[in-house]
């Protein structure tokens, strides 16, 4: 029986040492072996970021509570704000500025296309926003974002930019102190490759001392970020009790990114994202994400109408590999990959015949190769 495979986009795959850890007796979140390595965490946490001139944080919470987080300490009620819209983290992000009272503007992309930097240095000429919110690598399209370019379109405005990248952190490039944005936030599940339920965010000085002179203070207790500096700043403070194994866990899981070196992880994801890619266009399908802007942490692809949901059960069935179908109006007809956090060669290898054979087997034909063009399926 082959050992079980979690090719969803996150939760991903955690290794044995991670696993170890959480197994330990539980120990007092105030106790100084706990606080110790809550300290550590925080330190790794920098690195993984590259976030040496920022704060940092890390809690407990799912993703949802890193978005919530960063658009409770930043907007202000009445504020305009700016999401860039390419799938739906970002229609999330929307919905979430609209609860916190903001005036929610968009810019809204086609299924598979990317947020275009030109498209955001007219509307921030044209109007003001309190802060412009992007998604790394939305995770429903596979899509990933120019997010140097649309940062540096931010800042040449003088608008805060925060960027969700959930999906993208520890998978995709990115060095927080260059990149220049105010808010960059993952969680715990994705390419970091520990359990769900931890929020890292690195947060700007300049949106800090913001926090501190809003005309209205932060709204919100738990998701006040100004509430948890003093705790960033000495983790033997208590606010609230945080999921100590999780936070162990993740302490583990940066340990083992450390250890592989962040640049180096960044690559394995290249390779692994082109090793998926090559083999699944082996049969005819058509990639979500347009060219030149998909993902190294997942994959996303459209099959026949209606297969969708017994392509997954064959998969889990017969491969005991877990693929994810499509979020929302594409449940049926979009299946997606996670290729993010611990994945070996030959874990994706194993995913790519597997998928292959079952795609084969759900009647998706080969694909035709075009002389002189590596992929006929290019979306
Ligand atoms: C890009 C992105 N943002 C936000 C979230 C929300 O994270 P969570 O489900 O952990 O709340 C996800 C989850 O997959 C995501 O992919």
């Amino acid at each position: 029986m082959p050992e079980s495979l979690l090719m969803i986009p996150g939760p991903t795959n955690v290794s044995e040492r991670v696993r170890e850890v959480m197994s330990r007796p539980q120990l007092g979140h105030g106790s100084p072996e706990f606080t110790e390595k809550f300290g550590e965490t925080l330190k790794l946490a920098r690195s993984a970021f590259k976030n040496d001139k920022g704060s940092q944080f890390v809690f407990t919470g799912s993703g949802t509570v890193a978005m919530e987080a960063s658009v409770a300490s930043t907007i202000q009620p009445g504020d305009s704000v700016l999401v860039l819209d390419t799938g739906y983290f970002g229609q999330r992000m929307a919905s979430i500025n609209e609860a916190h009272g903001a005036r929610v503007s968009q810019l809204q992309y086609p299924l598979g296309t990317h947020a275009d930097p030109d498209d955001l240095r007219r509307k921030l000429q044209g109007d003001k926003f309190r802060a412009v919110f992007i998604t790394h690598v939305d995770t429903s399209t596979a899509v990933v974002n120019p997010i140097k370019e649309l940062v540096a379109e931010c800042k040449d405005a003088g608008v805060f930019a925060v960027v969700d990248s959930v999906c993208g952190l520890a998978g995709e490039e990115l060095d927080f102190d260059r990149l220049g944005a105010d808010i960059v936030f993952t969680a715990s599940q994705k390419a970091i490759a520990a359990p769900p339920g931890a929020v890292l965010i690195a947060v700007s000085n300049e949106l800090l001392e913001y926090f501190q002179e809003r005309a209205k203070p932060i709204q919100g207790w738990y998701l006040n970020l100004l509430r948890w500096k003093p705790i960033m700043d000495d983790p033997k403070m208590y606010l609230a009790t945080p999921a100590v194994q999780i936070m162990l866990a993740l302490r583990e899981a940066l340990l083992e990114l450390k250890e592989e070196g962040l640049e180096e992880r960044w690559k394995r994801h290249r390779a692994l994202a082109q090793k998926i890619r090559d083999g699944l266009q082996r049969r005819d399908v058509k990639f979500v994400a347009e060219e030149g802007y998909r993902a190294n942490t997942l994959t996303g692809f459209v099959v026949k109408d209606g297969i969708a949901p017994g392509v997954q059960k064959e998969l889990r069935e017969a491969h005991r590999i877990e693929v994810a179908r499509g979020l929302g109006d594409y449940g049926g007809k979009m299946i997606r990959i996670g290729h993010m956090g611990i994945l070996s060669a030959e874990q994706a290898d194993r995913t790519v015949k597997a998928v292959d054979e079952t795609l084969a087997k759900f009647g998706v034909a080969a694909s035709v190769p075009v002389p002189g063009n590596r992929g006929v399926n290019q979306a």
